[in-house]
């Protein structure tokens, strides 16, 4: 509706494709990637975990198996869990047949392979970092990964780069290793704590379901590491109905699987 405003000041929230536009193609794959894009979507949400052998790759559950044939391809290796692997046996899988047969190509990616193809459409990145108490360490090592990528250059942390955690400690690794790197905390903190979040993270992003507008105002009102307010990404929100919701709490992002439903229903706010 044309009387509801995006945000206090008019401006419409940043569409994120969660996991790449993942109801169109496998989730955190090239391949969705390639579809956000697509569908003309510049900002990409992924999550990262880490392999035995050390390397990065963008995988969501901390096992391989929802997501690829890892069962069928190593069936003696149980519970499958990505750091019992390593990054050449998980080349070998099949990340895109769960999804649909035209997505059998699909691998799962490294981190590296996955910035280079959000580079490729000019896309931008909301890395998660996932599980960290899995992986100690994983926060310098992605920060070293999108450094040797360029990601860590000025025109990237000017704006095309945010990564957030449900691991407050590993948001402040994140900002302390790199505090020009943009942070957001993934969860519902009490409004009380929040002046200790904004130490740290640029973002509070709670799930749609813990949010009202008041809570919006509120974390607006304290001022993030970088002089600015703080702002609100919220995930995930697939209909039309919810995006024009929380568009009117005045959230500054929706983290959708369905980035084109959500864009079309902001369209005009
Ligand atoms: O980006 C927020 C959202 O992805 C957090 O939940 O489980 O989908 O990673 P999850
Ligand atoms: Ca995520």
């Amino acid at each position: 509706p044309s009387d509801v405003r995006a945000d206090e000041d008019g401006k419409q929230p940043t569409v994120i494709a969660h996991r790449g536009a993942s109801a169109y193609a496998p989730e955190n794959t090239l391949a969705a990637v390639d579809k956000a894009a697509e569908l003309g979507i510049d900002w990409v949400e992924n999550d990262v975990q880490r392999t035995k052998d050390g390397e990065l790759v963008v995988l969501h559950d901390d096992n391989l198996r929802r997501t690829t044939d890892v069962e069928e391809v190593f069936p003696d290796r149980a519970p499958w869990k990505v750091r019992d692997f390593t990054s050449a046996e998980i080349a070998r899988l099949d990340a895109g047949s769960w999804f649909g047969h035209a997505y059998a190509d699909a691998r799962v990616p490294t981190l590296k392979q996955y910035v280079r193809r959000v580079e490729v459409h000019h896309q931008k990145l909301l890395l998660e970092i996932k599980n960290p108490d899995l992986y100690p360490g994983i926060e310098g090592q992605a920060l070293k990964v999108l450094g040797n990528e360029g990601w860590l250059d000025r025109r990237h942390l000017a704006g095309r780069l945010i990564v957030q955690s449900f691991n407050a400690a590993s948001v402040r690794a994140v900002h302390e290793l790199k505090p020009g790197v943009k942070t957001g905390f993934l969860g519902t903190p009490p409004v009380a704590d929040l002046s200790a979040y904004a130490a740290f993270a640029d973002q509070i992003n709670p799930s749609y379901g813990s949010l009202s507008k008041g809570y919006v105002s509120a974390v607006h009102a304290f001022t993030g590491p970088h002089g600015r307010p703080l702002e609100v990404f919220t995930w995930t929100v697939d209909t039309a109905a919810t995006a024009r919701l929380v568009a009117g709490y005045g959230v500054d992002g929706v983290i959708t699987n369905k980035p084109d439903v959500v864009r079309a229903a902001l369209r005009g706010f």
